[in-house]
This record gives structure tokens, sequence and C-alpha cells, in this order.
């Protein structure tokens, strides 16, 4: 059985579970409010079903013996379990029975339907057990599919915008560090939504608590008016790829704001690879048009960095720890993007397209993306100095060598 904790207990994993790994994790204040620096809600204030396996494994074994129905799958009781406890801390026999499942669906996802398809691209978040790499960490197979079948970017950025909203406003009241970060989240997201901006209440003055309640105001206004527009599909997918290692509450903003870099990357390497094709058939604007949609998705990650930077040093400790071996130097789409340039550019010398055409978008989106190498080697700076990353580089100087390559260096 998993040891019960108190609910302020640090945030690292439950150091007695079975496949805890055996570093200590960094000291986190054990006194700490859920919120900014602290643990996470789930993990501060856990049913207490969710503190121990036993309700994920008995209800996994009841839809084992009832048919292995995709659609019918307990995500409730797993997650719950997860996030309470923090993936790297979840034991052997929860693990195992979760490994088995895979194996257990009877048709393969190819042929199956949509809950059988979720099921196989979400497995792999929770039978990675700590030995996982980047795209187990973060969903990818859940958002791949989610791409295949039509869902827009934008609207995928916002639902995981919403969530990461809900879920800072959510401890305010506990931890005032959240505000800062909960106004750029909140910030982030009626920007990715095109809802109008939150203004402050007019009239008698205001003291702190009035203006943390007009902040939890404006944000449920604007994580409802998102959810609203979003698809149940994009909602399902958002609601079901949040699988820290922690309990730190400061790893699910992480883990948010990585899925929506990765969407990023994704739209813009699709973006320049159907660029490249409308250049090969000699249609400019529709390659323009694609690029500065490219372009505007880059630009937009500023106000999601914005939020990034309110993670604290040692709350950052904690998830660099336990995420060994799970670096972003591994993200496919990111390399895609970089793959895909010079790739554009010699279609673009062999087609029927001058390249005075294109030229000054090309400059714009590669200024775009070096402005966000360069903001994201700052932050590492920031957070880690210049410590080894945990994909094995260097780290900080690797990240500034890597910042001066540009996606065109031929345009000059
Ligand atoms: C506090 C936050 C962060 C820190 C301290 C940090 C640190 C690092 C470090 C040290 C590397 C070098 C590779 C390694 O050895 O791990 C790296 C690479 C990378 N990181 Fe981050 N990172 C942070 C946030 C993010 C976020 C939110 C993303 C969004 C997906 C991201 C995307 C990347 C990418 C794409 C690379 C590969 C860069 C390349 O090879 O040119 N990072 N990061």
């Amino acid at each position: 059985m998993t040891t019960v904790l108190s609910p302020a207990a640090a945030v690292g994993p439950v150091p007695t579970a079975p496949t805890a790994k055996a570093a200590p994790a960094p000291a986190v204040d054990p006194a700490h409010a859920p919120g900014v620096g602290g643990p996470s809600m789930a993990a501060a204030r856990p049913d207490p079903a969710d503190l121990d396996p036993r309700r994920a494994l008995r209800e996994l074994e009841c839809w084992r013996a009832d048919g292995r129905d995709a659609a019918r799958f307990p995500y409730r009781a797993v997650l719950g379990h997860y996030r309470t406890v923090g993936k790297n801390a979840v034991g052997a026999e929860l693990l195992t029975a979760l490994r088995a499942v895979g194996p257990a669906l009877s048709a393969p996802a190819e042929t199956a339907g949509p809950a059988a398809r979720l099921l196989t691209d979400w497995l792999p978040q929770v039978v990675d057990g700590t030995q996982g790499d980047y795209d187990s960490y973060l969903g990818s197979p859940v958002y791949a599919s989610l791409a295949r079948t039509g869902a827009r970017t934008e609207e995928v950025i916002t639902a995981l915008l919403a969530d990461l909203v809900a879920t800072e406003a959510a401890t305010l009241a506990g931890a005032p560090a959240g505000l800062a970060r909960t106004r750029a989240a909140l910030r982030a997201l009626t920007a990715s939504a095109g809802l109008p901006a939150g203004r402050e209440s007019k009239g008698a003055p205001h003291t702190a608590q009035d203006d943390t309640a007009d902040l939890v105001r404006a944000c449920a206004a604007a994580v409802a008016a998102a959810r609203d527009a979003a698809s149940s599909g994009v909602l399902r997918a958002v609601e079901l790829t949040l699988t820290p290692t922690t309990r730190s509450h400061d790893e699910q903003m992480f883990i948010r704001v990585i899925q929506i870099f990765e969407a990023v990357f994704a739209a813009v390497g699709r973006s320049i690879q159907a660029a490249t094709e409308a250049v090969a058939a000699g249609r400019a604007d529709r390659a323009r048009e694609l690029l500065e949609g490219a372009t505007r998705h880059v630009a937009g990650t500023s106000g999601v960095f914005r939020v990034l930077t309110t993670m604290p040093k040692d709350a950052f400790a904690v998830i660099r720890a336990n995420t060994d071996g799970r670096s972003a130097v591994q993200s496919r789409a990111y390399r895609t993007v970089e793959r895909s340039c010079p790739e554009l550019h010699s279609a673009l010398l062999s087609s029927s397209v001058h390249q005075y055409e294109l030229q000054s978008v090309m400059r714009e989106l590669d200024t775009a993306w070096g402005a966000m190498k360069r903001t994201h080697w700052g932050i590492t700076m920031k957070v880690i100095g210049k410590v080894r990353g945990t994909g094995g580089t260097a780290g900080a100087s690797y990240l500034r060598e890597a910042a001066e390559a540009r996606l065109f260096p031929a345009l000059g």
C-alpha cells in the first residue's frame, strides 16, 4: 500500500514507493500552501481514495472483467492516483496492471474506433514509469492523433491555456505568489482565444483581496468561454494528458507549457512543408500565407514564456531531478521545423516563384524563431545556470550556440 502522505508534505515523489528513484529530490518547503513553489492541489488536498492505488487496481480489474470496452476505461481512477502521488511514485502493481492493458485491447488501434485509439495513444504516458522519454512525458501520441483528425492548432493551444488558467486560479487563495503567473496565463489565454482582455474594476479603492477576487472572476469567465468554443475531443485530450512525475504544482504548469510549444512546433513544421509544396506548384500567395501563419504561431509563444518565467528555481530543481532523460532536445516536431527549412529554400530556388516574393516572410519567420530560441536560452540561464541539461548536452552553452543557427542562412 502507498504510504499516506501528510497533505503539506514535500512535493517530490513518495520515497517508499517501489519504483521511486533512489536519488532524493531537492527539498521543498514542507509547509508550503498548494500553488507556485509548493504542492499541487491534488497532492495537498487529495481525495483519500486517490492516495492509494487500490481503487485504480479494482476499477481496472472490473474493466477487464466487463469486456475491456475502451470507451469505459477507468481514466479517472488511474489519473487520480497518478496526480496525487506523482508518476515516479506509482507502485509496481499498478504499473504492471496498466502495462497489460495494451495487449488486452481486442482490435489493433488502426482499425479500432476513436475510444480505442485514444486509449492506445494515452497508455505510453502511464506505463513509462521512471524510464520514459519526452514524448511519453507530454502525451505526444494523443496530440498527433488530434492533429490528424483535423483539430486546429489554435483550438488545442487555447484549451491547454484554459486548463492552465483554471489550475492556477484554483490556488490563488492560499498562494499570493500565484498572482503574477495567473495574470500571465490569463493574458495568454485571452490573446489565444481572441477574448477581450480583462479590465480592472473601477470605483472604491481596491484591497489585495478584491484584486484576487477580480482575477479569479476574470479567469472563470475566460476559461468558460474557451471551453465552450472547444470541441469535446480537444477537451478530452487536454484532460487526460497531465501526468506529472512529482506532486509539484509547478510541474503541471511546465507540462502545459511544453504541450503548447509542441503544438506550435508541429503547426510550424506542417506549414513549412505545405509552403514547400505550394512553392513547387508555383503558388507564391499560398506559401506566403502559410509562412505568415507559422510566424504568428512562433511570435505568440512570448506570452507563454512569460508564464514559464514564474517558475521558481527550487521548484524546477525538483522537476529536473525527476525528469532525467525527458528533455525537449528529443522533440521531433522541433527538429522537423529545422530540417524542413533548407528543403523550402531549395524548392524556392528551383521553382517558378521568384525569391523576392517570399524573402521577407521567410526572414520574419527566421527572426521570430531566433527570438524564441534566445528567450529559451535566457530562461535557462536564469533557472538552472550553466549546469548540464537533462538531455545530456552542456546546457546553456549548447543553447546559446543553437540559438545562433538560422532557419534560412542562405538568405543573408
Ligand atoms: C525552466 C525551463 C527550461 C529549462 C531550464 C530548459 C533547459 C534546457 C536545456 C538545458 C536544454 C539543452 C538540452 C538538454 O541537455 O536538455 C534544452 C533544450 C531544449 N528545450 Fe528547454 N528548458 C526549459 C523549458 C523548455 C520548454 C517549456 C520548452 C518547450 C517545448 C523547451 C524546449 C526545448 C527544446 C526544443 C530544446 C532543444 C533545443 C535545440 O536542440 O536546439 N524547453 N532546454
